[in-house]
């Protein structure tokens, strides 16, 4: 009994954690397929503690039967099958940016916007955000709701995960390269990542801004509110997994810290983490491999009319990604949206 699922770029960072979250949460699967380029096809990827799946071609892959195709091969690639999953007949959760600005595809994080996923019928398209918006949304969501935010500005510190399974192995081999003199040179990043921290993800847009920084305001404001101004710093670290953020809102009114502290601690999917003493925060390497999106760190800034600052950080495989995706497919199953029943 269950739902037909494909995991697309099933051998990559974001679709093995896909195969991993799917098998933990129990998603109510009949039968799960591994897609792939055709480079990979016919290997295996784990499912679950004990399930090996062959690895698909997505050229050759049919999706007629298939109800929910997680998907993660690239925005190049999505634009391609993407539509052509969605055509024939199965709801498309895609990860990658190609389709999150697509007024008719709604860009959904569960616990911030559960009640845009209804309008996906139109391309049968629902985008997962970028992984540094998800976890800063879910953490302004009850913020939001306590004293209307007008403007947020950011930094991140965001993991190498985040561009792939190629570029964590760079921060491995310059990482060793530096203790036995073999220097690497950079290939994934513009300049050395071990050691280092390089602020430029993705390409550059006219007003300076790199791309990665408009997705955070764009996403943001798609998502929580088009009136909240977004500035964002993205920042790539020698971490390999989970991405950190300092966060500064100014909201309409004044909001305490004992005020933000409470609606955080009741807020779905956060762990509110904030002693002010040594170690009284989370760091990235404590939130690898978890689901929460932490915070910590919070305090008042004094130099705006009621201005708060907090630390967050989260797993931007698990809800930077995967995880966001699969409650995604489960929110559809609760809603009641998909139109297939379980077989
Ligand atoms: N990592 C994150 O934190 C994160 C978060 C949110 C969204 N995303 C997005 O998710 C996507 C994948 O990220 P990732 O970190 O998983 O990258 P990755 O580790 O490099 O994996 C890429 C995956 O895509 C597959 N692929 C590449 N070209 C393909 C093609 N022509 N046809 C079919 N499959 C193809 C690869 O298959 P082969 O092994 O066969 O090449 C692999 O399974 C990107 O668009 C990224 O922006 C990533």
């Amino acid at each position: 009994m269950g739902y037909r699922v494909a995991v697309v770029g099933a051998t990559g960072n974001v679709g093995r954690e896909m195969l991993k979250t799917l098998a933990e949460r129990q998603f109510p699967a009949s039968e799960v397929f591994a897609v792939a380029s055709g480079r990979s096809a016919g290997q295996e990827v784990s499912f679950g503690e004990k399930q090996v799946l062959k690895v698909h071609n997505l050229e050759k892959f049919d999706f007629t039967g298939v109800d929910i195709g997680l998907f993660s091969p690239g925005a190049s690639v999505s634009a391609v099958h993407a539509p052509r999953a969605a055509a024939q007949g199965c709801v498309v959760i895609d990860n990658t940016s190609q389709f999150r600005m697509d007024p008719d595809v709604p860009l959904v994080v569960p616990e911030v916007n559960p009640h845009h996923l209804e309008k996906f019928r139109k391309r049968n398209i629902i985008a997962n955000p970028n992984c540094s918006t998800i976890q800063m949304v879910v953490a302004l969501k009850p913020l939001h709701k306590l004293a209307k935010i007008k403007r947020v500005v950011v930094s991140t510190y965001q993991s190498v995960s985040g561009a792939g399974k190629e570029a964590m192995d760079e921060l491995f081999t310059q990482t060793r390269g530096t203790f036995v003199n073999d220097p690497a040179l950079p290939e994934q990043f513009t300049k050395p990542i071990a050691f280092n921290c390089i602020p430029h993800i993705d390409k550059f847009m006219d007003d300076g801004a790199t791309k990665e920084e408009w997705k955070m305001t764009v996403e943001t404001r798609k998502i929580l509110d088009p009136d909240i101004a977004v500035i964002a710093t993205a920042v790539r670290v020698p971490v390999f997994i989970a991405h950190g953020e300092a966060v500064h809102v100014e909201f309409e009114r004044p909001i305490t810290v004992e005020q933000a502290r409470n609606a955080l601690r009741d807020a779905p999917g956060i762990i509110v983490h904030d002693k002010r003493e040594d170690g009284g925060y989370i760091t990235q390497v404590e939130a690898a491999g978890e689901d929460a999106v932490y915070v910590s760190r919070l305090r008042q800034d004094p130099t705006v009319p009621n201005g708060l600052a907090f630390w967050c950080v989260s797993d931007n495989l698990r809800k930077g990604a995967a995880l966001n995706a699969v409650q995604i497919a489960e929110e559809l199953v609760r809603q009641g949206l998909l139109t297939k029943q379980p077989a």
